[in-house]
């Protein structure tokens, strides 16, 4: 590892990969011993290798799957689950909640997609607003403390490139390893942003942790990853720079430099499902369905 001026054996890599990640928990006070953690799981690398060392470090850490139905069959959404199969079968008593969209709301999220955006587009839109929804869903309704993501360094930078090159500053704002709770919306945690992909990549490979390597197949061709492209290149030339670049974000954003920002906008529930919103009337997700309030004939 350049950037860290380290190198090490497969037994030292392991038990520093579990320190560093404790290390986060505490430094960003994301959860302790006694709250019940909720990880999102996709079947990559990042959110299994993430379940796997809450689960060593002795958290109560349960999963959630969102079978989004990428293409039917045994196409992406099915090869996920079945890692995440895989997964469990060494860890019996772990527990696993699976929301399966087409099942809840009659059609795959490519389909909605489609719908919606009339044909144009990527539905990756879509695809993030749905996964939002349904993550807090389940966070609310089994009652657990904390929602935690597999996002890694590399995600996060992508996304403090593109919040920076179009100067989102609400966005900025709320870029952090922490999101607090909320009326209605739980907290989120990403315990894994200070750790480059290869890193968690070498630390799925070691400790046998059986992934899919095929990302989404929307992927190809987003900005995302010409942005991950284009920091690799910099990386490559100056080793520590993605972890610089987002770290020196963080520290300014905790000196205030978006504090202005930072003042949370109202919430108010949805007249539909309940889940905050910031728009009058149905929230973005009901809105996908056309969903009204029930009227009330009194
Ligand atoms: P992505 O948006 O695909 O980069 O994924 C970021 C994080 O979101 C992953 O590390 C997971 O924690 C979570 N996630 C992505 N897809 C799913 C899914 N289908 N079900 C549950 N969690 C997911
Ligand atoms: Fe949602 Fe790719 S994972 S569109
Ligand atoms: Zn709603």
């Amino acid at each position: 590892m350049r950037h860290h001026k380290l190198a090490l054996c497969e037994e030292h890599y392991l038990e520093w990969f579990q320190n560093q990640t404790e290390r986060a928990i505490r430094k960003y006070r994301m959860f302790g011993r006694d709250d019940r953690v909720l990880v999102a799981v996709s079947g990559g690398k990042d959110s299994l290798s993430l379940w796997d060392v809450l689960l060593r470090l002795g958290y109560q850490a349960d999963g959630l799957y969102i079978n989004l139905g990428i293409d039917g069959g045994l196409g992406y959404s099915a090869l996920s689950f079945q890692k995440i199969e895989t997964f469990l079968t060494d860890r019996p008593e772990t527990r696993l909640h699976v929301v399966d969209v087409v099942a809840e709301y009659g059609e795959s999220v490519p389909q909605t997609a489609r719908r919606k955006l009339r044909g144009r587009g990527k539905p990756c839109s879509v695809c993030g607003l749905i996964k939002r929804h349904e993550m807090n869903r389940i966070a609310q309704e089994h009652g657990y403390d904390v929602l935690a993501t597999g996002h890694n360094l590399d995600d996060e930078v992508a996304v403090l490139l593109s919040n920076v090159l179009h100067w989102q500053v609400g966005y900025l704002a709320r870029q952090a390893p922490v999101l607090q709770e909320r009326e209605g919306l739980a907290r989120k945690v990403k315990p894994f942003c200070r750790f480059y992909e290869r890193e968690v990549a070498a630390y799925a490979l070691i400790q046998g942790i059986d992934y899919i390597y095929d990302e989404c197949p929307y992927v190809e061709g987003s900005t995302t990853l010409f942005y991950k492209g284009l920091l690799n290149r910099l990386e490559a030339n100056s080793p520590g720079s993605k972890l610089q670049f987002y770290l020196s974000f963080l520290r300014a954003r905790k000196d205030g430099l978006f504090s202005e920002q930072m003042e949370q906008v109202e919430l108010h529930p949805c007249p539909v499902c309940g889940q905050p919103t910031s728009v009058p009337g149905p929230c973005a997700f009901c809105r996908l369905w056309n969903q009204q309030p029930a009227t009330s004939n009194q």
